[in-house]
């Protein structure tokens, strides 16, 4: 196991309301959780607020998205400046619904990322394959790629957390294996020494997504290159709890 600080994430999505998130909320407050684990709440834009106003200070928030420059005449965008505003720290991007449903590119995930560390936000960067592309054969090709359009944009890893997230896995109830998950970290960390360094190989956390459960969390978990999970669909459940915990 490694010296790296185990990362659970949740990625609300667009769910829940200021009853349900509130419900959550005090679950998350008043749980018995690993204090060796850092956590992170991703909040609908709305509600960014309403979640770092309430949450136990333990615990972060993330934004699931944001603009790639600080204001100005984007209707609908916000801007890391304005998720800071809010006393927020991190921010999510790249996730696969950015770049399956709204169509986001590489390049444009590259220039949020590099905006966002600029602007002092901690940032969670999404990767991960689809299905025909692991069938072809090319997930390597593909996160590889994904990887280099996130890391020309980083200059301070120490604020990046890399989220593997096969597309396949996303609230499917797909889980990928643990030997799945290893393999691709393992490459990764690889990729990151060979193109990066060896010291952020070493030090980068790369967390798992796609459908990870109670249930599955554990095994996962224990994995060597598995330093966390971004969790979905159970994140807004109680369950949340001992995905935290997967570790203790
Ligand atoms: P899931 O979502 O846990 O519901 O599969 C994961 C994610 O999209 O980050």
């Amino acid at each position: 196991m490694s010296s790296r600080t185990f990362f659970v994430g949740g990625n609300w999505k667009m769910n829940g309301d200021k009853k349900s998130l509130g419900n959550l909320i005090t679950t998350l407050n008043t749980a018995s959780l690993n204090d060796e684990t850092e956590v992170v709440c991703g909040a609908p834009t709305v509600y960014l607020d309403f979640a770092r106003s309430n949450l136990d200070a333990r615990i972060g928030v993330a934004a699931q998205n944001c603009y790639k420059v600080a204001k100005g005449a984007f209707t609908g965008e916000i801007s890391p400046v304005m998720i800071k505003d809010c006393g927020v720290e991190w921010v999510i991007l790249g996730h696969s619904e950015r770049r399956h449903v709204f169509g986001e590119s590489n390049e444009l995930i590259g220039q949020k990322v590099a905006h966002a560390l600029e602007s002092d936000l901690g940032v969670i960067a999404c990767i991960g394959e689809k299905l025909e592309e692991r069938e072809a054969g090319t997930t390597e090709d593909v996160v590889y790629a994904q990887t280099q359009a996130i890391a020309d944009n980083v200059k301070d890893w120490s604020k990046v957390v890399l989220a593997y997230e096969p597309v396949w896995a996303i609230g499917t109830g797909k889980t990928a294996s643990p030997e799945q998950a290893q393999e691709v970290h393992e490459k990764l960390r690889e990729w990151m020494r060979a193109n990066v360094s060896e010291a952020v190989a070493d030090s980068v956390r790369i967390i798992y997504g796609g459908s990870v459960t109670g249930a599955n969390c554990k095994e996962l978990g224990s994995q060597n290159d598995v330093d966390g999970f971004l969790v979905g669909g159970a994140s807004l459940k109680p369950e949340f709890v001992d995905i935290i915990n997967a570790r203790a």
